[in-house]
């Protein structure tokens, strides 16, 4: 047995992992109680004045692609013709830097706005058919803006690494995601010849984290999936930062599949 078995089991992360909604000891209760009462105590309204697809793409634990995945889906999203905007999240700024440092050749095709946790108490939960608007969230790592962004989220992407030991915080992530907002884990960075990319994709699927082809197979449905698209790792990706993306490599299938699982899931 290697050193890794010990992250390959989904509940390894009650003993190890990171509580999302108990951070920085703020009771669970305390943390939904707020959101509820902010919630009641104010109108909600069209953020955007049309019906919108709220996309988090969350992982507490940090460079495992979240920027260069809100970014590049962003892209394809555009592409196809989606009102497109990016909410960074991240007090690091990543997505914001990107499209400012993108600003002086060629400009990213859609916003990125900072966001902060009233940005996401105004946000429309799902709740509109004939959705057209794309808000796409670069969430911070292990920050209460985190929660409020999945709580708003119409779908979530956790991004991971195909290193075994990064599973801990992916089934943190899902286990702190509420079980009705749809999830699909992305195999991101990856080396697909690998090892360990196999032992990540194998653990995933023992713990039922499988995907929409599997599932329609099998004539079952969860929440929480696993993108058959994987990332693998590109120098010409690694290079994006700053720019604005013309080929858009396996992003624009990740953006066929979160089409595919929106459809399925009837989001
Ligand atoms: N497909 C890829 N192939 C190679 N490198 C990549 C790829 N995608 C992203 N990277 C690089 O990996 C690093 C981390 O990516 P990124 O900043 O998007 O992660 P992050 O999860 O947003 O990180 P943080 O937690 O710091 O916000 C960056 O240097 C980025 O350029
Ligand atoms: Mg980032």
């Amino acid at each position: 047995m290697n050193d890794c078995s010990s992250f390959l089991k989904r509940g390894s992360w009650q003993t190890t992992g990171l509580d999302l909604r108990n951070e920085e000891s703020i009771p669970v209760n305390s943390i939904i109680d707020l959101h509820i009462s902010i919630y009641s105590s104010i109108t909600i309204y069209h953020y955007y004045g049309r019906a919108t697809m709220i996309i988090t793409i969350a992982n507490a634990k940090g460079g495992v692609t979240k920027t260069t995945s809100a970014i590049y889906l962003a892209c394809a999203a555009h592409k196809d013709d989606r009102q497109v905007t990016v909410l960074d999240a991240d007090i690091q700024a990543s997505a914001s830097l990107w499209a400012d440092s993108a600003s002086a050749g060629a400009p990213l095709p859609f916003p990125v706005n900072p966001a902060n946790l009233s940005t996401f108490n105004r946000l429309q939960p799902q709740d509109q058919p004939g959705k057209e608007n794309w808000v796409i969230v670069d969430a911070a790592p292990a920050e209460k803006i985190m929660t409020a962004a999945i709580d708003v989220s119409d779908f979530v992407i956790i991004p991971t690494s195909d290193s075994p030991m990064d599973l801990q915080q992916v089934w943190a992530m899902i286990s702190a995601i509420p079980e009705e907002t749809p999830t699909g884990v992305l195999i991101a960075k990856a080396q697909p010849r690998t090892t360990a990319f196999h032992e990540t994709v194998d653990a995933l699927k023992d713990q039922g984290v499988i995907t929409l082809d599997e599932h329609m197979a099998a004539g079952t449905v969860a929440n929480a999936m696993l993108f058959s698209t994987v990332v693998p790792l590109r120098q010409d990706v690694k290079k994006a930062l700053g720019t604005n993306p013309q080929h858009l490599y396996e992003y624009t299938d990740l953006y066929l599949e979160t089409l595919r699982i929106k459809e399925y899931l009837g989001l």
